[in-house]
């Protein structure tokens, strides 16, 4: 039988298909591996399932010759250095579409409790300050009608837009790779990021984190927003400059964010931006319904045993690997 590692405990969804194929090397902490405990937990492994938080890079996998396969348990890969697995005849596979809609839900859920105030009401109740019904108190933005800015119009970026259509809002797009078509089919009007930046009253961000993506968000993008414009982040945090984050919300240049993933990851308690009263901080749990967690463990498995067993995964990011002999 295979080896297989887990760097975490994941959904019984996907264990029970491992168990039943391979030996499985469990982590069960609630904190991830170090790095050195990841070298032990992968010696001698013939595939790992990952997750966002194990940086897999060439010198881990140079340790592990038998290694022909990381499964991702996430969309995102950005903790795999790609090239140094392809250049190692190791496949590299992740778990898109099973997230998509939950994912844009939680933009929403993002979008609406900053625009409401929703988590700062909740707040205000927990501390004892609700004494009557008050005509100026906390209030927020309207979402109907206003103009929805979705920076990274893939798979995610297009579900959040069929979403708007309820709240009858104008829909702004930018993609490094525009699709007029797909556009025109969802109602949203393709912009360069600029001219979406300055019409926008929400800009929710959907991209991958790439060397390009990185930090696109800086001061300079934060200046383009309109003053009450809020941000919302469920792509990866470092899509954002932190400390320009930080100084534009503290300086009234924007009016709120609201965040799923930050960087850093997780987001020290005494970070300034968690003080912010006008930044709603969220443990990145986007995807994080029973239903979804429980697919990404089947798609994550089924993949992870595909190339094990010389068949092609459903999701491979480096398909070239399939082609070569190792
Ligand atoms: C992903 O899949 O990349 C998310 O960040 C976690 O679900």
């Amino acid at each position: 039988m295979p080896i297989v590692a887990v760097t975490r405990v994941i959904p019984e969804a996907g264990l029970r298909l491992l168990r039943d194929a391979a030996e499985i090397r469990l982590w069960q902490e609630e904190l991830p591996p170090d790095a050195e405990a990841l070298a032990a937990l992968l010696q001698g492994c013939d595939g790992a399932l990952t997750l966002l938080t194990d940086t897999i890079d060439g010198a881990v996998l140079d340790r592990e010759p038998n290694l022909k396969v990381i499964s991702n348990f996430a969309v995102g890969y950005d903790n795999v250095d790609v090239p140094a697995a392809t250049a190692r005849g190791v496949a590299v596979c992740n778990t898109p579409d099973v997230l998509t809609e939950t994912t844009a839900d939680f933009a929403w859920a993002l979008l609406m409790a900053a625009a409401r105030r929703v988590v700062e009401g909740a707040d205000y109740v927990r501390a004892g300050k609700w004494q009557t019904w008050g005509p100026t108190l906390l209030l927020g933005r309207d979402l109907t009608g206003a103009t929805l800015g979705i920076v990274g119009f893939g798979r995610i970026g297009r579900e959040v837009a069929k979403r708007a259509r309820g709240f009858e809002m104008r829909v702004l797009a930018f993609d490094a790779f525009p699709d007029e078509r797909v556009a025109r089919e969802l109602g949203a009007e393709l912009r360069p990021l600029d001219d979406l930046l300055r019409e926008s009253d929400f800009v929710t961000l959907h991209v991958a984190l790439t060397p390009e993506t990185q930090q696109m968000i800086g001061a300079r993008e934060l200046d383009l927003m309109k003053p009450e414009a809020i941000l919302v982040n469920a792509a990866r945090g470092p899509v954002v400059d932190t400390d320009a984050l930080v100084a534009a919300l503290r300086d009234g240049v924007i009016g709120g964010a609201a965040l799923d993933v930050t960087d850093p990851e997780p987001m020290p308690v005494d970070h300034p931006l968690v003080a912010l009263p006008n930044a709603l901080v969220v443990p990145h749990m986007a995807s994080a319904t029973v239903a979804t967690r429980d697919r990404m463990a089947e798609v994550a498995a089924r993949n992870l045993l595909a190339v094990l067993r010389g068949e092609r995964p459903p999701h491979i990011v480096n398909p070239e690997v399939l082609e070569r002999e190792r």
